[in-house]
């Protein structure tokens, strides 16, 4: 081949390497803007989840609110009452210092002492660990969930039924209080994370416990039991604010439609506690969410709309704030603990009619 051809080559090469830098660019502007699209609807999902509970706390409690809601969730251990304690006290020197929570709840409960926004993760609590017996020596949890268990005034002998317990913190936290004629169902819907709840119970309990009974219903129809329980609690899943600012992924799910669906799906788990739970008995129903869509208003709607009476126990804490039906522990108001909203409604009478409590849900 002559000197033509290597040229002509030469030529194309060329014109292949322009073509490949013309094309380069092209490439990370498209990509560049894709980005910055995703920026403007992470920013428009974010606009509207401020504006919407703007609304509802107004603008200066709002501030406030959404700094002290961004800061990293603030836990406590709850100390394990059937392992051994004496294990648990001599890893004490290990641990961060702590303060008992005694002046806000009855079960050993310690945070950590001096807590502030700059307490680094270095000085949280260390894994829970097993005793010489192999039972787990402490829970870690927000102090918040601790009280909504407080609020149901747990006797060492109630039935007591936690209808959407996984992963288990607060069954845990009911069985501190639970003596040995009592007795705990937890139910939870999810497989997944029903097993893990037989998993927390089995590290939390001795072997072969019969006070548990776990179950794999949907709250939403448990109709065949009626009052059957002291005490019922519903954590009810719901819109959990707090954590979806912790993670980007999740954020991008909410919308105030969100919150509507899980109000309808509350009211009907509120529904099938109350059915549950003996004429006298007590039921709290809790969420994590700071939406009152989800919670003073579903409870207005169990006491206006449920076909059983219910009446609303009015109670203090040392922690949190009063609403209409119930109690709010928010993170601006409470050195970081909550948000945990919980209402405590006694079951005051029969069905006002032979129908079931889910006959007229739409
Ligand atoms: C807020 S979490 C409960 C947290 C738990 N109480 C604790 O303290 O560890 C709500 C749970 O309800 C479950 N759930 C959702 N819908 C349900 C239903 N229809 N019936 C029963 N459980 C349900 C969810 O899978 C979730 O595990």
């Amino acid at each position: 081949m002559g000197e033509g051809g290597t040229d002509r080559r030469a030529e194309r090469l060329a014109r292949k390497i322009e073509a490949s830098k013309n094309k380069q660019p092209a490439k990370s502007k498209a990509k560049e803007k894709a980005q910055a699209k995703e920026q403007e609807r992470r920013e428009a999902i974010f606009n509207a989840f401020s504006n919407f509970y703007e609304q509802e706390y107004g603008h200066e409690r709002w501030q406030t609110l959404i700094e002290a809601l961004k800061k990293p969730v603030r836990h406590c251990i709850m100390v394990n009452k059937y392992s051994n304690t004496d294990d648990f006290k001599t890893r004490l020197p290990t641990l961060p210092e702590l303060e008992p929570l005694s002046s806000f709840v009855s079960i050993p409960c310690f945070g950590i002492a001096n807590y502030n926004a700059n307490t680094t993760e270095e000085q949280r609590f260390p894994p829970p660990q097993k005793d010489g017996t192999g039972i787990t020596d402490y829970y870690i949890l927000d102090a918040g969930s601790v009280l909504a268990t407080e609020a149901l005034d747990i006797q060492p002998d109630d039935r007591v039924l936690d209808l959407c317990a996984a992963p288990g913190g607060k069954s845990v936290s009911i069985l501190q209080r639970l003596g040995e004629y009592g007795s705990l169902t937890v139910n939870e819907l999810s497989p997944d994370r029903r097993r893990r709840l037989r998993q927390v119970l089995d590290g939390y309990l001795p072997p072969k416990d019969e006070r548990i009974n776990v179950m794999g219903k949907d709250g939403t129809k448990w109709y065949s039991e009626p009052e059957q329980y002291d005490k019922v609690l519903l954590d009810a899943p719901c819109s959990s604010e707090r954590h979806l600012l912790h993670d980007e992924k999740e954020f991008e799910q909410w919308s105030p439609k969100r919150t509507v669906h899980n109000a309808e799906r509350q009211l009907k788990l509120l529904k099938a506690a109350v059915h549950s739970v003996t004429v006298g008995g007590l039921v709290v129903y809790g969420t994590c969410s700071i939406s009152s869509a989800e919670n003073d208003k579903v409870v207005s709607k169990m006491i206006r709309k449920g076909k059983i009476p219910v009446e609303v126990v009015k109670k203090s804490w040392p922690i949190g704030e009063r609403t209409k039906y119930g109690w709010i522990i928010l993170p601006d108001m409470t050195d970081g603990w909550g948000p945990l909203y919980f209402s405590i409604l006694r079951r005051t009478g029969v069905s006002k009619n032979e129908e079931r409590d889910d006959e007229d849900d739409e």
